[in-house]
């Protein structure tokens, strides 16, 4: 890897080009959409202005991942980046620093000769399935690329003034990430695990693509905790006083109905994965161990270890107790009236009016749209039942289509086009044909 391309001039794509810039081998190119997009044009601007790029961190022990740095080419837009490289070095690297719903189109926009280079192309923020419709996408084109899955992104990182996108905030690290290849003994998974060690981010290889995309607790407990009536009217119509998403209810959504909706779809996801024989996800484990710990005295190890077999009850009744006991950080010093910080209060974000007067849906839970509904659709292709994926999505998309019934008077982003994201849904149905065929080819 050397010749690295990242698509998106988020934050994301900031941090990132930050860690590849650190190991002066690489040689950095980003491409946006300036032409058509009053972000990606804002970036552009003050890119060009400044020529710089800036990441800063929030807690001392992140330094490593500050850097102020220049990128060897930053692409205005797609036909930039296609008509430019005709007589430029390629590029071996492809990352994926947008919304997994875009994959697809990006590869759409960038030319056949530049895809045929590549050696491998990384998904920063994949949903179960995304490496087989990128694979299959590629599948004429270049056969041999590698596709490399992360779990999630390695933290959290933010614009902090709007006026300087090309200045991030990086606040927070995952203490778990990991990556998985469709290459077996991938060298490449071995190169990205000592880049990131550098910057102290720690990556753990995994089998296979589908295994690092199956281990992202946001795919299991995002649908219910934001596809419910209470976080779909405070998302699309506000509320009187603050709510949060991680409260119990009526300071936020959590009810056993909603612990009973994630049991469920834990489970539907869990069958999925069985089907495609990769392990099932213990998520109170995960939860506890990965995500965010939990006081010793809270829960019985046993439960934890065995949580997957416990009857249906026991299993809400421990996450129950889960959400409960991270009300406040346990881990917090309580000031002098026994208070702890209240780790909780995380607010929901609200649909917003971009600059153009256009209504734009916030990631959760549009992005938690996206990813169900091709989990769901996976699971058709299997023959396997998702009555829990498809309660939530109705819902979901019965709250969006009344919000704009009601406000005709609005001008709405593409984002609210309720759909079932088709073209994504065929490469994964091809690319199942594909294994199918070639295993029989195998059996012979
Ligand atoms: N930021 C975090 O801390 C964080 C944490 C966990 C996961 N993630 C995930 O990582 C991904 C990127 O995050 P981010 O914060 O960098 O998001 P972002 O600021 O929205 O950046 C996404 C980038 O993708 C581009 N993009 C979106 N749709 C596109 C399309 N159809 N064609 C071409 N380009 C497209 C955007 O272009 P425009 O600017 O023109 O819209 C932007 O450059 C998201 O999926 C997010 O959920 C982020």
């Amino acid at each position: 890897m050397s010749n690295v391309l990242i698509a998106g001039t988020g934050p994301v794509a900031i941090q990132l080009a930050c860690i590849f810039s650190k190991d002066k081998r690489h040689h950095i190119g980003m491409v946006g959409r300036a032409n058509t997009s009053m972000k990606a044009h804002d970036f552009y601007q003050n890119y060009q202005q400044h020529n710089q790029l800036e990441v800063s961190v929030q807690n001392k022990e992140h330094q490593a991942l500050t850097g102020q740095f220049t990128l060897h080419q930053l692409y205005a837009d797609y036909n930039n980046l296609n008509q430019r490289l005709r007589s430029q070095q390629l590029y071996d690297t492809l990352i994926l620093a947008c919304q997994a719903d875009a994959y697809r189109s990006v590869i759409e926009r960038i030319a056949t000769p530049i895809l045929k280079q590549l050696e491998q192309i990384i998904l920063i923020s994949p949903t179960i399935g995304s490496h087989m419709m990128v694979q299959q996408q590629l599948n004429e084109i270049n056969p041999d690329i590698e596709v490399i899955s992360f779990s999630t992104y390695i933290g959290d990182t933010r614009v902090y003034d709007i006026e300087a996108p090309h200045q991030v905030v990086t606040t927070g690290i995952k203490h778990h990430v990991y990556i998985g290849s469709t290459k077996q003994d991938s060298p490449m998974l071995k190169t990205l695990q000592t880049l990131f060690d550098h910057v102290d981010v720690c990556l753990t290889i995994v089998a296979t693509p589908l295994l690092a995309e199956a281990r992202n607790s946001s795919l299991y407990v995002h649908p219910p905790l934001f596809m419910n009536e209470f976080s779909m009217r405070t998302i699309l119509d506000g509320s009187d006083v603050p709510v949060y998403v991680y409260k119990l209810f009526p300071e936020g959504p959590i009810t056993m109905r909603l612990i009973h909706e994630m049991r469920v779809l834990w489970q539907e996801i869990n069958l999925i994965l069985q089907h495609l024989k990769a392990p099932s996800l213990n998520l109170l484990a995960f939860m506890v161990k990965e995500n965010y710990p939990v006081r010793e005295e809270t829960f019985n190890p046993y439960d934890i270890v065995h949580f997957e077999s416990l009857p249906a009850i026991h299993q809400e009744y421990l996450l129950y107790v889960r959400y409960s006991s991270i009300l406040i950080d346990p881990f917090s010093k309580p000031d002098a009236q026994g208070r702890y910080f209240d780790f909780s209060a995380v607010p929901f974000q609200q649909i917003y009016q971009d600059k153009q007067g256009v209504m734009q849906l916030p990631r959760m839970p549009y992005e938690d749209y996206y990813r169900t509904s091709i989990i769901q659709q996976i699971g058709k292709l299997l023959g396997i039942e998702t009555p829990m994926m498809d309660r939530l999505l109705k819902r979901y998309s019965e709250h969006i289509s009344k919000f704009i019934a009601t406000n005709p008077e609005l001008n709405f982003s593409k984002q609210f086009q309720l759909q079932n994201f088709e073209k994504d849904v065929n490469l994964i149905k091809d690319y199942f044909k594909n294994c199918f065929t070639l295993n029989i080819e195998n059996k012979k």
